[in-house]
């Protein structure tokens, strides 16, 4: 990509989680960014607020939190990166359903609001915020168990289906982004299997080396938004840059 340089604004949301953690921190290394902004709901113990780098808390499914933090953003300036590595695939009371027999509307519409709702209003608070006459690209994790066509084992309905859902949110704003910001990406990113709170109770099968820490699982997503022209948005990539079906 063109256009990007020292001194830009890069954005992760979910900066706790075992990814965005990975991220901010990459993104801090990257001396094309001079300034790093990390949102989560709780700030991680040991992250410090320096010239270089702002920590925000903010819940994804409270929209005047989003809006509170946006408005921070904006002042900074106008982010080049914004990187949603928010989600969920199991929690208090929930975990992902074998079979219809276990679906709750409780559990599956919590799926929903973490894993697309959230995003969706990520999406509608930073979007406005990147830059109109530069490169940029907004990217929400996503997994490739949201893929219809690559769904040959079942199971995983509430996350499958939230991730689904994601997926034509991001396809559907970036389709409204690219009207503005026709130098913009707008993506969603698999991250491949990577070693976090959320995978560890189901990584037991992995093949050691298609298992990431999330350091590694870091880098493979700046790699992909870093080799992606305008012409890419609205898509569904792996971690290798390779296109998922829908
Ligand atoms: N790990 C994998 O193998 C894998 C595979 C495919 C896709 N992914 C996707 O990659 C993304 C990152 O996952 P991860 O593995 O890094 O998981 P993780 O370590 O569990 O991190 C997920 C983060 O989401 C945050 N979050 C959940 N609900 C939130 C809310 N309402 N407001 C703000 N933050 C909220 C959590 O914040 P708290 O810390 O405050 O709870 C947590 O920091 C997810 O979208 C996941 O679906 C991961």
């Amino acid at each position: 990509m063109t256009g990007e340089g020292n001194g830009d604004i890069a954005v992760v949301i979910g900066a706790g989680g075992g990814i965005g953690r990975a991220l901010l921190e990459a993104l801090r290394r990257d001396a094309r960014y001079g300034h790093v902004v990390g949102l989560s709901r709780q700030r991680p113990s040991d992250l410090i607020d320096d010239a270089d780098q702002t920590w925000i808390e903010a819940d994804i499914l409270e929209a005047p939190s989003l809006l509170a933090a946006a408005r921070r953003v904006a002042a900074l300036g106008m982010p080049t990166r914004v990187i949603v590595a928010t989600g969920a695939l199991h929690g208090p009371g929930f975990g992902p359903e074998k079979s219809l027999r276990t679906l709750n509307s409780d559990t599956l519409g919590r799926q929903f609001q973490i894993n697309a709702i959230g995003p969706a209003l990520v999406a509608q608070h930073f979007l406005p915020l990147m830059p109109r006459d530069r490169a940029s690209a907004f990217a929400s994790l996503s997994a490739r168990v949201g893929s219809i066509a690559d769904n040959a084992a079942g199971g995983w309905y509430g996350y499958r289906a939230s991730k689904a859902a994601l997926n034509m949110i991001i396809r559907t704003a970036a389709i409204e982004h690219a009207r503005t910001h026709p130098l913009g990406i707008c993506v969603a990113i698999h991250p491949g299997t990577v070693a976090t709170p959320l995978s560890r109770p189901f990584i037991g099968q992995t093949p050691p080396a298609r298992l990431f820490t999330p350091q590694v699982a870091a880098g493979h997503i700046l790699r992909v938004l870093d080799g992606l022209s305008p012409e890419a948005t609205g898509g569904f990539y792996a971690w290798d840059g390779a296109a998922i079906p829908w």
